[in-house]
C-alpha cells in the first residue's frame, strides 16, 4: 500500500506521515529531505554562484551524491555521503535556497526515481510536494495537508527555537510564503492537490486529532 502526503510547507505533513507509518508498520520516506540533501551538498560544493545555480556543475555532483534514510535511536536521519545530515538539512540557509534546487527537472528525475526504488518492496508513507501527482499517481491513499501561513510559521518557529536555531518569526514568515509560491508555480511537477486527494486542513486541529482523522482513512482503504 501506499500512501502519499502532500502539502504546503510547514504543514505537518512529515510528523502525520511518520506517526502514520509508525502505526502501520509501514516505510516513512521524507523527500523533502531528499531535496535539502542535495542542496546543502550544492551549498558546500559551490555549485551556487550569486545565488544562482551552475547547472553544470550540479548534474555533475548528482553522480556524486549518496542519500540513505538510516535509524538513529527512535528516529530516521537523513544521511548524504555517509554523513549525518538530519539536523543540518532543516537550518534556514538550506530552506533559502532549496526551492531552486527542486525545481530542476533532472534533479527531481534523479529523486523521484530512487523515492520509487525506496518504496519497491514495502508499504511506504511518503510525504512530499509531488507524490500523489507525479511519484505514485495510483496511491491507494492521498492526503493534501494545509494550514494557513501565520499558523504553519508560528509552528516552525517555535521548533527551531526550542533546537536553539537563532532566527526570527518574521524571516520564517517570509520563507515559507516565498517556498510556497515557489512550488506552486513552478514548471517542473509543481505542488498541487491530486484530484484524488483528500484536503486536510489542519489549522485548528491538534497533531492528535489530525492523526486520529488520517488513521480512520487509512483504515478505511484496508477494510
Ligand atoms: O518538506 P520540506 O519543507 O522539507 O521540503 C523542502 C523543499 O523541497 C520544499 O520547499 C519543496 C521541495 N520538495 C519538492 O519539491 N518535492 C518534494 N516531493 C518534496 C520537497
Amino acid at each position: 500500500m501506499k500512501i502519499a502526503i502532500d502539502g504546503h510547507s510547514s504543514c505537518g505533513k512529515s510528523t502525520l506521515a511518520k506517526a502514520l507509518a509508525k502505526k502501520f508498520n509501514f516505510i516513512y520516506i521524507d523527500t523533502g529531505a531528499m531535496y535539502r540533501a542535495v542542496t546543502l551538498y550544492a551549498l558546500k560544493n559551490e555549485i551556487f554562484s550569486n545565488g544562482l545555480i551552475n547547472e553544470a556543475l550540479l548534474k555533475d555532483a548528482l553522480k556524486d551524491i549518496k542519500i540513505e534514510f538510516r535509524r538513529v535511536g527512535e528516529n530516521l536521519h537523513a544521511w548524504l555521503n555517509g554523513e549525518d545530515v538530519e539536523s543540518e538539512i532543516r537550518k534556514i540557509e538550506v530552506s533559502r535556497y532549496v526551492s531552486q534546487i527542486s525545481a530542476v527537472g533532472f534533479v527531481r528525475n534523479e529523486m523521484v526515481a530512487q523515492q520509487r526504488r525506496m518504496a519497491s518492496n514495502s508499504s511506504v508513507v511518503m510525504d512530499g510536494r509531488d507524490i500523489g501527482t507525479v511519484v505514485f499517481p495510483d496511491a491507494e491513499l492521498k492526503i493534501f495537508v494545509t494550514a494557513s501561513p501565520e499558523i504553519r510559521a508560528e509552528r516552525r518557529f517555535n521548533e527551531l527555537k526550542t533546537k536553539g536555531d537563532n532566527v526570527s518569526y518574521e524571516e520564517i514568515f517570509q520563507n515559507l510564503k516565498a517556498r510556497d509560491l515557489q512550488d506552486s508555480s513552478r514548471a517542473v511537477a509543481p505542488l498541487r492537490q491530486a484530484d484524488d486527494a483528500i484536503l486536510l486542513d489542519n489549522s485548528n486541529m491538534t497533531i492528535n486529532e489530525q492523526f486520529e482523522y488520517a488513521v480512520k482513512l487509512v483504515e478505511s482503504k484496508i477494510s
